[in-house]
């Protein structure tokens, strides 16, 4: 070994594989405005559509007349229910298992639903025609409350649907009931409320939001009538199961149908369902011969896409007076709008929401999910959560909170109390999850000491004694939560998406030179799976992550996948891009042994090549590897060195964490302060830190945009009332907290590297924390629990509802 010889060390950073902070390789193209997204799709001859939208919730649709529309210059054709029924596309199937309106067909059920498809040869003359076309409404009683949705009088919405009792999830009750959805031991649950000596009951409600991402939903469809193919440029998180619906709803050969997802400016749920946009498009596109271009404008992102939450949750909790948690019985009342258009695997009505006893070992419990019909926009996405993740976490952290308030407790020791401990992984939950890892006290712990919990709640009580003598008009909020997540969806015995298993894929292909591409079947939005992905490979083949060309989005070159959402990515993808390498791997060490002459077993594998074992000096890199895969492989062999894996995980991952937040809330104003936020999170092997931490900073603006304003909120005639950014709170540098980050590491026992996901965690913890925060300010005047978002009109409301001022 001469100077130059390079470290053990050097040869691992060079690499630049698992654990190292790698800068963004996208982020080149991105800050340099140098993105290519769906809207910079321009091709020629393009058209452009637009939709006529219902200003009603409720209404019948007597008549449409595009007779003026068509006269405006620009206008090609109006498309309606009557066109689409055609060529049998008026209705659509959702992902949940019921159909939907593409075009309001003789009914609208919700403001902004779409009733007509403008086309025209720029984006203004649509506008302009959609303004001359003149549609005739006869309005109907609207359902907005969803606690009345089930009432006998109750206006029928689906009218498709008369007379049918059963849906895609079993038995229907009433009309505007789609299913109901019990889980866990009823019996043994309701005998450990009746030997309870402690029990809490609080009907807690998650807000129904919406993830509006910054770049809208968006299409370009070009149909090619000599080839008879189809292409698709769409903000699709997930577009081999785009392509599929597609060739299954339009009966176009699958092969014939080419989808792209280009570069997305964000996604979080908002993009995996298909939207009336994109089949209005590709049938203007056929019927047209020319290629159309959709993209929503903001307000109709935000009233007529995908909508997240609107869970509402009575939840009960029995215990013994020492704190010790013996039932859980939770009602969830799940509005899902005009038609179940919820994303979640097949089989999963209410998604993952029975993770609900979340960190906790509670030896019974019993959930029931009814799932019901209002005039709003269908949805039920999973924003920046696992499917449904975020609304069972929400619902058990403050039900912990409100269990320790009753009993007396410290929120934080309730909670080390009934932890489930690392003994009792793996972990069978009573409502049916197996967890995979965990050691939720060293992280609870560690969060307690870091913040310095014990001093944090001295000084509360100094300032509520102060606050009771008159002396400041300041409360102080200790916001505890521990959450335990459940992402990787995922096995096949349990998810399917329309029936195609919810595994993921990747195939690598390396060159002669020693470098390579690597495609998968999931979808960055901005996650940064162009550096971390690489990085896996950099470990398990010993090629710098800079030679490893990371490709997603094309559905002709991808091998079939599942698409990114759900924190799915990491413990599917990145599963398979492991095995995926493991298989280049095996190859390479035969190749190797034959250049090397001697036998397989004689080799040992050293950060970039092999070495036969006790003769330290007889080393082949895996650069020189590659070369010889094309002139020199052993007799016999194919030359190459290619590899493809699906894999299909045998568990989800079980992320956790835990998180606090320390706020001040002027009781005059409602105005609040967010002093403090820690967050640890436990992601299992970190493959990047600071993507990791970019992530979790991410997902914790979300958190605190939803916890604290973010809502889409409809008045009694279902008109919605923050369909703007003007009215939906948008959090921007300046209202933003400054967060701090932290981890522990337990790997997950069967990720091939020990990864759990983790972009939604951030969500699924930070929720709670900042409204069990809210929640504990108030709680020594009085308060029990106080529904979210937490505004500044809303805390001031509380305030004055507990009697602190006139
Ligand atoms: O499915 P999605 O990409 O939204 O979520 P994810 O699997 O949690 O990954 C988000 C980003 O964090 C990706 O770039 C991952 O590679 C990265 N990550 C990581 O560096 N280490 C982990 N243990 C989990 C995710």
């Amino acid at each position: 070994m001469n100077d130059m010889t390079p470290t053990r060390e050097q040869r691992t950073a060079a690499l630049e594989g698992l654990g190292c902070k790698r800068k963004r390789v996208e982020d080149i193209r991105f800050t340099q405005g140098k993105g290519n997204y769906v809207d910079d799709v321009k091709l020629p001859g393009m058209l452009h559509g637009d939709f006529v939208r219902s200003p009603h919730a409720h209404a019948r649709v007597k008549s449409i007349d595009d007779s003026e529309a068509l006269k405006v210059p620009g206008v090609l054709a109006v498309i309606t229910a009557e066109t689409l029924k055609t060529v049998n596309l008026a209705w659509m199937p959702t992902l949940a298992g019921d159909v939907q309106m593409v075009l309001a067909d003789g009914k609208v059920l919700f403001q902004n639903q779409e009733v007509a498809f403008v086309v025209a040869t720029d984006r203004y003359a649509a506008d302009d025609g959609i303004n001359k076309v003149k549609v005739e409404y006869e309005p109907l009683p609207p359902l907005i409350d969803p606690f009345k949705a089930m009432d006998a009088d109750a206006p029928v919405l689906r009218e498709d649907l008369a007379g049918k009792t059963t849906g895609a999830h079993g038995p229907r009750k009433h009309h505007n009931h789609i299913f109901e959805w019990t889980v866990g031991d009823k019996e043994l649950t309701d005998a450990a409320f009746k030997k309870a000596e402690v029990t809490i009951k609080e009907m807690i409600s998650y807000h129904r939001t919406h993830p509006s991402p910054l770049e809208t939903c968006q299409c370009v469809c070009s149909f090619d009538k000599i080839k008879g193919e189809l292409t698709i440029w769409g903000t699709f998180q997930a577009p081999h199961v785009i392509r599929t619906v597609v060739a299954l709803i339009a009966k176009l050969p699958e092969q014939k149908i080419h989808v792209i997802s280009p570069d997305i400016g964000g996604g979080f749920g908002n993009k995996v369902g298909a939207y009336p946009g994109y089949i209005c498009a590709a049938v203007a596109s056929i019927v047209t011969g020319k290629p159309v271009k959709w993209v929503e404008d903001r307000i109709e992102n935000l009233t007529a896409t995908s909508f997240a939450r609107d869970y509402h949750m009575t939840t009960e909790i029995a215990a013994t007076k020492e704190g010790k948690v013996t039932g859980l019985r939770v009602h969830v009342l799940a509005d899902h709008g005009a038609f179940d258009a919820c994303a979640d695997p097949s089989k999963w009505p209410a998604g993952f929401f029975n993770i609900v006893t979340g960190s906790y070992d509670f030896p019974t419990a019993h959930l029931a999910v009814d799932g019901i019909y209002t005039n709003k926009a269908p949805g039920g996405v999973a924003y920046r959560c696992s499917f449904r993740v975020t609304e069972a976490a929400y619902c058990i952290e403050r039900a912990m909170d409100i269990l320790a308030q009753k009993l007396g407790m410290d929120p934080a020791e309730l909670r080390l109390k009934n932890f489930i401990r690392p003994e009792q992984f793996p972990y069978h939950s009573a409502l049916g999850w197996e967890y995979d890892s965990g050691d939720y006290g060293t992280a609870m712990r560690k969060a307690m000491e870091t913040v310095k919990y014990a001093e944090l709640r001295k000084e509360q009580e100094a300032l509520r004694a102060a606050f009771k003598r008159g002396e400041t008009r300041e409360i102080m909020g200790i916001g505890v939560s521990f959450f335990t997540e459940i992402v990787g969806a995922g096995p096949s015995k349990n998810c399917d998406i329309l029936g195609i298993a919810m595994f993921d894929s990747c195939e690598i292909r390396m060159h002669p030179t020693g470098a390579g591409i690597a495609r998968m079947g999931t979808k960055s939005q901005g996650q940064g799976h162009e550096t971390t992905w690489a990085q896996i490979i950099a470990t398990e083949i010993g090629i710098p992550a800079d030679n490893i060309m990371v490709e997603e989005g094309n559905t002709d070159t991808a091998p079939y996948g599942l698409g990114t959402y759900g924190s799915r990515s990491t413990p599917v993808a990145g599963a398979a891009i492991a095995m995926a390498a493991r298989k280049i791997k095996a190859k390479a060490q035969m190749i190797a042994a034959y250049k090397l002459e001697v036998h397989e077993d004689d080799l040992e594998w050293d950060i970039d090549g092999f070495r036969v074992k006790g003769l330290p000096e007889k080393f082949m890199s895996m650069k020189d590897i590659c070369w010889a895969a094309y002139n020199s492989v052993p007799p016999g062999m194919e030359p190459g060195l290619e590899a493809v894996s699906y894999y299909d995980p045998p568990n989800m991952t079980y992320p956790f964490g835990a998180y606090i937040c320390v706020m001040t809330i002027d009781v005059d104003t409602g105005v609040y302060k967010v002093r403090r936020f820690y967050a640890l999170d436990d992601c299992g092997t970190r493959i990047n830190p600071m993507i990791i931490e970019g992530q979790v900073h991410g997902g914790l603006t979300e958190a605190f945009a939803i916890a604290m304003g973010q809502e889409i909120r409809y008045d009694a005639e279902g008109n919605v009332v923050t369909g703007s950014f003007m009215d939906f709170f948008m959090p921007t540098a300046v209202e933003t907290p400054h967060w701090e980050t932290d981890f522990t590491v337990t790997p997950s026992p069967h990720h091939p590297i020990g990864a759990k996901g983790v972009g939604e965690s951030p969500n699924v913890g930070g929720v709670p924390a900042f409204s069990n925060a809210v929640n504990d300010a108030f709680s020594f005047l009085g308060s029990t629990h106080i529904q979210m978002p937490h505004d500044f009109w809303r805390n001031w409301l509380a305030a004055k509802n507990l009697g602190v001022f006139e």
